[in-house]
Parts: C-alpha cells; structure tokens; sequence
C-alpha cells in the first residue's frame, strides 16, 4: 500500500499554511454563498479547515480524502458536523447528482494525469444540476515582479518539498496550462474567475452543462 505522503505534514498543515489559505477559502465563500441545507463536498478535504469555514451556513458538510493523518484531523476539528469518507476521489461513494457545491482548492495540481482526469469526471457526475463547482489552484499566468515572483517561489519550494511524484505533477498541471486547460477539457462552463497573488493562483466558479459526461458510472 501506498505511504500516506502527509503522515508528517497533517498536524503542521494548517499552521503552515493556514493564513495563505484562508484568504484562499474567503475569496472562494465570496463567489459562491452557500443558502441553509445545501450539501457541499469538499474534495481534497484535507484537514476540514474549508468546511470549517462554511459550517455558519448550516449545510451538509462532506469531505473525502485518501490521506488518513489529514482526515483524522479533519474528523478532530469537525466531530459530527460532517462526514469525512477516507478514499480517492477518481472513485466517490456518493450518488449521482447530490451536491449544490463541489470543492476543490490546491488538491487537483497533485494527482497524476489520469486521476485528475478521473477526479473531475466525478466532481461532474455528483453535482446536481444547479450545482457549482469552486476549483481553486496554482496557475501558470506570467507573474508580476516582485511580490508575485517571491509567491512563485515559495510555491516551487513547498512543491519540491512535497516529494518527487507531487513534484512531477505540479510541474505537469503548470505545463498544460493548469485550471482553465482542464476546464476547456471538460467542458465545464465559467460562471466567475479571479486570479490573485500576483498571477500565482486563481479560482473558478463552473458550472458543468452535462454533469455526467465523462464519468465511468451510469447517470439516472
Ligand atoms: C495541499 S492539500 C489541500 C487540502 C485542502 N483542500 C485545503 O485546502 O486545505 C491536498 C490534498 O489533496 C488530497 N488528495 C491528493 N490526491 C487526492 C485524490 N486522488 N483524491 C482526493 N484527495 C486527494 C491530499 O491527500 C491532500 O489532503
């Protein structure tokens, strides 16, 4: 079996991480405002601090992620106010059509081509139909000097520190052109976008016009 590559990291994640991301997760809450009973799906969930953020909304709170140090501090942080599934989300266990929002921040630069692949059939295949999908990650934008150049830089620095497979596929998702070469891909639709950090990042809000196209399990 694979070792977990965050065994080290889940305890530290949110302390190294935690004010970059946060910004991250606020810029995503203001495209996307979740109304009461909603059901949202965090992909990538890692330690939950997405979720954490939106339980104000008094949604249905899902994360799934294959890293079991992560979800152990996701299922620490959040008790029962949501279900945390330890697995691969190139394969979910959730019904088709089920979720008002489907997230995905800084988790779809690390997985290799097919599961990426895989992993945003998936994300198709369980959004409702008025559904949203919020993607947030790296991107290739041409950075502007200097603040931006030091981002880039931190974020070759955490991605070389990560391993070298992680590596491998960031430096892939960089190549193609990162989010908006897979959202041509799979015909998602662009409902709002934001690049920020001087052109390191960027979000996007989509909408996917036929939410089961390309996913290996029959819709109904
Ligand atoms: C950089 S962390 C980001 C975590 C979280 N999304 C956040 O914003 O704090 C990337 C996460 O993606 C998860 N991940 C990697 N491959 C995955 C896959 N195939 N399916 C689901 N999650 C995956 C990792 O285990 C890790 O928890």
């Amino acid at each position: 079996m694979r070792r977990d590559p965050y065994r080290f990291v889940a305890r530290w994640y949110d302390k190294i991480f935690g004010p970059m991301n946060r910004g991250l997760r606020l810029l995503g809450l203001r495209m996307f405002r979740p109304r009461e009973g909603m059901s949202i799906l965090d992909v990538g969930c890692g330690t939950g601090a997405h979720l954490e953020l939106y339980q104000r909304y008094r949604c249905h709170m899902y994360g799934i992620d294959p890293s079991p140090a992560m979800i152990k501090v996701a299922r620490e942080r959040l008790g029962d106010r949501a279900e945390f599934h330890l697995g691969d989300a190139s394969d979910m266990p959730y019904e088709n059509r089920s979720f008002d929002l489907v997230i995905c921040m800084l988790a779809l630069h690390e997985m290799n081509p097919p599961t990426r692949s895989a992993v945003i059939g998936e994300m198709k295949r369980v959004l409702k139909r008025t559904g949203r999908i919020l993607l947030i990650d790296f991107h290739p934008a041409p950075v502007r000097p200097f603040k931006s150049w030091l981002a880039r830089l931190g974020v070759l620095f955490s991605e070389i520190a990560a391993g070298r497979e992680h590596f491998r596929n960031y430096r892939h998702f960089m190549r193609i052109q990162g989010l908006p070469a897979l959202i041509t891909e799979h015909a998602l639709v662009v409902e709002k976008q934001k690049v920020v950090g001087g052109g390191a990042l960027a979000l996007f809000l989509l909408s996917a016009s036929h939410p089961c196209e390309g996913s290996a399990k029959a819709c109904w």
